[in-house]
């Protein structure tokens, strides 16, 4: 008998669902699709709902059900933490009840509400950090494996060391609540001006712009960082035990001011902060991953929690040499606990075998729905849109690439839909990497943001290494690597002074490689490498770029605009290339032109826009 689990995360931030049969991951998918609200921390009801259907599993066919963290242990952390700071902190204690009692602590009703009452057998809990550690170690490509985790905060835990072998995994030694490298990382990222639990990557693509002067303040002052990696906060400039911000003031004396408005200016101080915090997390990461090293004696490493979405502090990581070779699960935060909870059950609690996979077992993380040209030309023929419908696929592909090179923006649309936070060339929007203006033309005329960062770069495999200092795959852009030297270009005086621009994106924008838009100032660049059997069509997309070009690189920026979840139909798609500067839209072998539509109104646009809130 085959054995069916569906995992759920839920109610912090990035509720998501996974279904697993037989230890093979059938399809994973997260809520904020579907609601198209961004990080959507409710019940993933309709991520539920797509994953049984593609498994083709009704609710009372599954054995097991089980649910990212302990819910109970957690109620306890925040029970304890309230009443250590009582009666401070009385407000958010009091804002984060009704929330508690309504569904939290009935987690098992809802679930089982949620299955429309069929579901009748155990509900299993596993850690937070058990749920992460798993997502990180079953999927990888290694048979034994250090695992490190590192998030804000599970139920106590906010980071772990663990070893995985075979088909089980043991935590061995846990940090706990309050000392969190995670909630360290998001008080930067609040104090800066950017939203936590989302903004974390826009300071992360800040750092390369300031001077890491405060380290040793930080190390100073807010950190006591010991030689294995563990660390104690001083919780007299932190306010995320007992009030709604991240930092108090005393944390802004620090600094010489008050935190950053969002939206205001950037200013030197934000940049220098990014910087130093950036550089204090590659410390702190790096000696975990030594005591990791130390325990285990592992060869390989695992990653995954939230701060191993910092493909910067990985690369570096790497660089160090300290494993020879690290792998982190695309959805790596807390999404990738649905995903990790059902492996855990599958592996650790029954016993499944497990041999591991050459490249992996994420299938490329295209765990989401899919839509046949039939289901398109269906949607797009109900509504009159002007399309034309190739048969051959290879004068798809030529025509597309024709568009990329004559400067247009591209929608493209293909497959299933990426899990993770990142678009991997199913729902991306592509054009030429070698292109100087396409950087500041993507963020503001596409995404309507005025980004300081640099858009990532899709490349073939086996040119990727001719473009970067990289000796071996990223599949899911969770590396950072440079530029390689021989493709720097030299700047002019001009450049030279427009680099120390107070405007960022003038920085940005100085063509300082043969692939300006994809390199950053500091001449990194966060790569995803791309195979025909992981990536199948995109891949052959930028076979067919290099054929035309001789390059081997594109643009690849996720198919959305600035707060909009990334597009999961082709109706999202549809909208956002209408509301947008997009010249295409491809939509499997469907090829839409911009001119061929009716006129989006300014009026239509900017409701479409305004609709999502600013991340
Ligand atoms: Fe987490």
């Amino acid at each position: 008998m085959s054995k069916k689990i569906l995992g759920i995360s839920a109610y912090y931030h990035d509720s998501a669902a996974a279904v697993l049969v037989d230890g093979e991951i059938i399809a994973a998918v997260q809520e904020e699709r579907f609601t198209r609200k961004k990080h959507d921390h409710n019940f993933p009801k309709n991520a539920v709902e797509y994953c049984l259907k593609e498994a083709r599993i009704e609710p009372g066919e599954l054995d097991y059900v089980v649910f990212y963290e302990k819910p109970f242990l957690k109620f306890e952390r925040l029970m304890e933490t309230y009443l250590a700071f009582a009666p401070v902190g009385l407000r958010s204690f009091l804002m984060a009840m009704p929330l508690w009692l309504k569904t939290k602590l009935h987690l098992p009703s809802e679930i089982r509400k949620s299955l429309d009452g069929r579901y009748k057998k155990r509900i299993v809990f596993t850690g937070h950090h058990e749920a992460h550690a798993a997502s990180a170690f079953y999927p990888s490509p290694f048979q034994e494996a250090a695992i490190l985790t590192m998030d804000g905060v599970g139920e106590w835990d906010t980071a772990s060391i663990g070893m995985g072998r075979d088909n089980k995994i043991e935590l061995l030694k846990t940090l706990e609540f309050p000392n969190s490298l995670g909630l360290l990382y998001s008080a930067f990222t609040y104090f800066t001006g950017f939203r936590v639990n989302s903004g974390e990557y826009k300071l992360m693509g800040l750092a390369p712009y300031g001077e890491p002067k405060y380290v040793d303040l930080i190390l100073d002052k807010l950190v006591d960082l010991k030689e294995d990696g563990s660390l104690a906060l001083d919780l007299k400039y932190f306010n995320y035990c007992q009030g709604l911000t991240m930092t108090n003031d005393a944390f802004g004396r620090l600094f010489g001011g008050p935190a950053r408005d969002a939206e205001s200016m950037i200013t030197q101080r934000e940049m220098d902060m990014a910087a130093s915090i950036q550089k204090v997390t590659e410390e702190i990461v790096l000696r975990m991953a030594r005591t990791a090293k130390r325990i285990t004696g592992a060869n390989t490493l695992c990653l995954a929690g939230g701060v191993a979405l910092n493909c910067v502090a990985n690369g570096f990581l790497l660089k160090e040499k300290i494993f020879d070779d690290i792998w982190i699960p695309p959805p790596a935060g807390d999404a990738g606990g649905a995903l990790g909870a059902a492996l855990f059950v599958h592996y650790q609690l029954l016993d499944g075998s497990r041999s591991a996979k050459k490249g992996d077992s994420m299938h490329g993380s295209l765990l989401g729905p899919r839509f046949s040209n039939e289901a398109i030309r269906g949607v797009l023929d109900s509504r009159n849109i002007k399309y034309r419908y190739y048969d051959d696929e290879a004068e798809l592909l030529k025509d597309t690439v024709d568009a990329m090179t004559g400067g247009k923006v591209v929608g493209w649309f293909q497959d299933r839909m990426e899990f993770g936070p990142r678009a991997l060339g199913a729902r991306s929007i592509i054009g030429d990497a070698r292109s100087q203006e396409m950087q500041s033309e993507m963020n503001l005329r596409i995404k309507f943001r005025e980004s300081f960062r640099p858009f990532a770069p899709s490349a073939l495999m086996e040119d990727a290494p001719a473009y970067f200092d990289l000796d071996r795959e990223s599949p899911y852009m969770l590396l950072v690597a440079d530029v390689r030297k021989d493709q720097w270009c030299t700047l002019t005086a001009e450049q030279r002074s427009a680099m120390k621009d107070p405007d960022l994106r003038k920085r940005v924008n100085v063509k300082r490689s043969t692939l300006p838009a994809i390199t950053h100032v500091d001449m990194s660049a966060r790569i995803q490498t791309v195979t025909e059997e992981r990536n199948g069509r995109y891949y052959r997309l930028i076979s067919e770029f290099k054929r035309q070009t001789g390059c081997g690189v594109i643009i690849n920026t996720s198919f959305n605009i600035r707060g909009e979840p990334i597009v999961c139909t082709p109706q999202d798609a549809y909208r956002c290339f209408m509301a947008s500067d997009m010249d295409v839209l491809v939509l499997e072998n469907c090829f839409l032109r911009k001119e061929d539509q009716p006129q989006f109104s300014d009026k239509e646009r900017d409701k479409y826009i305004r609709s999502f809130k600013l991340d």
